[in-house]
């Protein structure tokens, strides 16, 4: 089995943050979102996996390099434009060849990992392994992954027949048939090829993998399903990102590698990373402090995590993501917030009294 992640694509939703630099580079509990999909692959047993870029393609490159690190091989794909999720596979058909796959989307991330979603297909498509009760006996050509939301509006939806089965996905429905998402995790066999080849762009001028999983139902084909049990973000946007974050600090190993002077304090979960100092500070976790980075005369409270190279002075940040190289200095307080590399927020005494801002295009700045 092979792995395909696709960390092509535009970002739109996360901009500014991702006008210049990838979302799936964005640091969640201070690691990627992308490393978790590799590992989610590596945990199961996957050791080729294939990386769709686009235009961010060096960034990541650079992050992710050849997969040494995680004793795999990794084969990047570049695609010209974010032409559709189709389009991913259509691009790496040589680098999947014949074999089944699991596809990931760079900006998801799942509690429970994929190990055993790629068990139960795996036991499904091998004849010699008896199916779960009241399992399909044809062997599936693909699975999908389901979850409950609110709001699927904004996703593939799944509708199904009278026996249970699949009958329908639409993409981002105006009136979802019913509440279950699909995942961004997929398991295929060879004749999604096929199916990526005959479908056409849809309305938004995107080869969607929905159509590609459709076509396959309509051809006949056994389409499988499983409810995901335990929480999916798609973190593409500020607040799930943060809810992300949260999630997974909750389940974070405290551990000082930095220097912690007398004057401060670390209660619960909270991790400081090497080379990182915290000076006359509460760090209340769970909080992530990163490689470098500078806690002076400031409380870090719950569900933050500070990357590396940052620089906090005589200010209060909570339930918060600050990317590499950024400042806040003599802020009282930061919360539920979003904050890019290299952003500077001061406290300034000049006069008049104002909020003085350089802003990039699409930033949002609400005043307490
Ligand atoms: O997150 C789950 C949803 O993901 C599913 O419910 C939808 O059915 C599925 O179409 C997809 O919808 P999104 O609109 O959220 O996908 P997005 O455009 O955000 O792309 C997901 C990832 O794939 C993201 O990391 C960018 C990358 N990508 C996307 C496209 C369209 C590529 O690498 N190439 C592409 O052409």
């Amino acid at each position: 089995m092979k792995g395909l992640i696709t960390a092509g694509g535009s970002g739109t939703r996360l901009r500014p943050i991702t006008h210049t630099s990838a979302k799936q580079l964005v640091p969640i509990a201070n690691k990627p979102i992308l490393f978790y999909g590799i590992e989610d692959m590596v945990a199961a047993g996957i050791d080729e996996i294939g990386i769709v870029i686009g235009d961010t393609g060096d960034e990541i490159r650079a992050a992710a390099g050849d997969g040494s690190r995680w004793g795999i091989e990794i084969t990047y794909l570049p695609q010209e434009a974010p032409l559709g999720l189709a389009h991913c596979v259509l691009i790496a058909r040589e680098f999947l060849g014949d074999e089944d796959f699991v596809m990931y989307l760079g900006d998801n991330m799942l509690e429970s990992g994929i190990a055993e979603l790629v068990d139960v297909f795996e036991g499904a498509r091998d004849p010699s392994r008896s199916p779960r009760p009241g399992e399909e006996v044809t062997a599936p050509v693909a699975q999908i992954l389901l979850h409950e939301v609110d709001d699927p509006t904004q996703m593939g939806v799944a509708a199904f027949d009278s026996k249970g089965n699949i009958g329908r996905l639409v993409e981002k429905p105006r009136d979802p048939p019913s509440n279950l998402a699909l995942v961004g995790i997929y398991l295929f066999d060879a004749t999604i090829h096929e199916a990526v080849r005959a479908i056409k762009p849809s309305g938004r001028g995107e080869l969607e993998i929905t159509d590609a999983i459709q076509w396959l139902i309509d051809e006949g084909h056994s389409v499988r399903h499983e409810v995901l049990e335990g929480w999916w973000i798609d973190t593409g946007k500020k607040d799930p990102l943060l809810d992300c974050n949260r999630l997974v600090l909750e389940k974070i190993e405290p551990r000082v590698d930095g220097a912690v002077d007398e004057g401060s304090q670390l209660d619960g979960r909270v991790v400081i990373e090497a080379g990182a100092q915290i000076v006359g500070s509460t760090v209340r976790g769970p909080a992530i402090i990163g490689e470098r980075t500078k806690v002076i005369n400031s409380y870090i409270g719950p569900f933050t995590s500070i990357y590396h190279d940052c620089s906090i002075s005589d200010s209060e940040v909570e339930h918060s993501v600050v990317l590499e190289q950024s400042t806040i200095a003599g802020i009282r307080r930061v919360v539920d917030s979003l904050v890019g590399r290299q952003v500077e927020v001061r406290h300034s005494e000049a006069k008049p009294k104002a909020l003085r801002l350089e802003l990039g295009d699409h930033s949002r700045v609400e005043v307490g």
